[in-house]
């Protein structure tokens, strides 16, 4: 098996430490000859790779080379796979795009509604530039993204890169969700194959089967309808606003029992549960300030101090095995099923073959190979066209930089509605965004 020379971007993001458990937890699905790091902030990537650097001496020695980096060319060059988890603007800005539809008693999330056209239009620009800094590097290196709002970045990288078939959206909730499935029913999260549709953050398992082909979808059901759900993965599994999260998918399911909802459904279909149950002044952003930013921080400041993992607990999550099981999937051709992002191209018969869906796939070293979903039905289609007009509308403004294309977006969101109170978090967003958001026009072409 090739060794594989692997570089993360956004090395100084708190869940590298997470990934860094689970390469090793899978080297040897996934072996790696090198690992880069790399980061526009010196500062904050260092702690944590030299804290990896300590885990890695301990518990990966096959390792050839661990580095890091703020450089590109060092970054890129000789990269096999690069896994891209960027922030722009921090958490800081996470929590504006978390407060302010809060105050205009619509969600505050970070990538659904108006927090997540807001996140979206900081990530775009960057994201565009880190796949034009990879392809100069290592124009045949796999890009794993995970960046969000996954939904809107992977729109804007179709269009940008249209002929680029080595760029993988992915996000890890379906994957967070089948843990716990697994769970239920006693099983490995890797044992169950799952049958799914939908956009990034809005889609439902419309069955759960097992290798053999037994059909568990009703098991699940009657389990979390009978016992409730929680989560199971160790990031997430003590976490009071994960476990709020998980115990409205009982809702969900009561309310809508024929499939098995994508959690951040929540959001679109219970709003204003959602703005009720938020405190402006803890939202999620403020919480992982407050809990996995210092949690992590601490834990690497004390791996650095004994030089060694002894007096630290780390462990493996969902997230970062998800990631590593689709990078060896593509890289040793094995043709395994994850659910990932693709443009649609028929794979939903009814919906139109421009946007970008998450579904399984098979990856190959070809790249991923859906599986036909064929028609979806009527609730499931009206809810997805009503996001998608969203997510292409977003995108549309980026490239137009058109306020009057954001204001049909947010108007168009089921979190938002009312087109005053769009244009009143629409505001706040360009005020708070102006060190990030490209400049906007109305349609008159009068700078706002
Ligand atoms: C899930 C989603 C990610 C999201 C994350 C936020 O993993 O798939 O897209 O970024 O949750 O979690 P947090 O704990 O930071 O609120
Ligand atoms: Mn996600």
């Amino acid at each position: 098996m090739k060794k594989q020379n692997l570089t993360i971007t956004g090395g100084g993001s708190t869940y590298t430490i997470g990934m860094i458990m689970s390469l090793i937890e899978e080297k040897k699905t996934f072996p790696l000859r090198s690992i880069t790091f790399y980061d526009t902030d010196a500062g904050r990537q260092e702690k944590i790779a030299r804290a990896s650097e300590i885990i890695l001496k301990e518990k990966y020695p096959e390792l050839e080379t661990v580095s890091w980096t703020t450089d590109k060319k060092e970054a890129y060059e000789g990269a096999d796979f690069v896994f891209v988890q960027i922030r722009t603007g921090g958490l800081k800005m996470r929590e504006q795009d978390e407060q302010i539809p809060l105050r205009h008693g619509r969600v505050g999330q970070e990538t659904c509604g108006p927090g997540g056209m807001a996140y979206g239009f900081r990530s775009i620009g960057d994201m565009i530039d880190v796949v034009n800094d990879i392809r100069h590097y290592a124009p045949e290196a796999w890009i794993l993204n995970y960046t969000n709002p996954a939904a809107i970045v992977a729109e804007a990288l179709r269009r940008e890169f249209p002929e680029d078939n080595k760029i993988l959206n992915i996000c890890d909730m379906p994957a967070a969700i089948m843990v716990s499935y697994a769970k239920i029913l006693g099983r490995e999260i890797w044992d169950l194959v799952p049958e799914y549709f939908g956009l990034n953050h809005f889609g439902w398992f419309t069955d759960i089967y097992d290798k053999e082909g037994n059909r568990l979808t009703d098991d699940i059901k009657r389990a979390i309808t009978e016992d409730g759900f929680i989560p199971e993965d160790s990031e997430i599994v003590n976490d009071p606003s994960w476990i709020k999260t998980f115990k409205q998918v009982e809702t969900m399911l009561s309310h809508f029992p024929e499939y098995l909802p994508n959690t951040y459904l929540q959001y679109y279909l219970y709003p204003s549960d959602m703005v009720e149950k938020e405190e402006i002044d803890n939202t999620r952003a403020r919480q992982v300030i407050n809990g996995r930013e210092k949690r992590v921080h601490t834990l690497s400041e004390q791996i650095i101090e004994d030089n060694s993992t002894e007096n630290v607990e780390l462990e493996v999550d969902i997230h970062g095995c998800y990631m590593i099981r689709v990078a060896a999937s593509l890289a040793y051709n094995r043709g395994e099923t994850y659910i990932v992002i693709v443009e649609n191209n028929g794979i939903i018969s009814n919906m139109p073959s421009d946007a970008m869906v998450e579904v399984p796939a098979a990856l190959t070293s070809r790249g991923p190979k859906p599986f036909a979903v064929g028609e979806i039905k009527t609730f499931y289609k009206g809810l997805m066209e009503g996001q998608l007009a969203f997510e292409k509308l977003v995108v549309d403004a980026w490239y137009e930089q058109s306020y009057d294309k954001l204001m049909q977006a947010l108007t168009l969101n089921r979190t938002v509605v009312d087109a005053p109170a769009a244009k009143a978090i629409l505001d706040d967003l360009i005020e708070a965004n102006k060190d990030f958001w490209p400049e906007l026009y109305r349609s008159r072409q009068e700078a706002v």
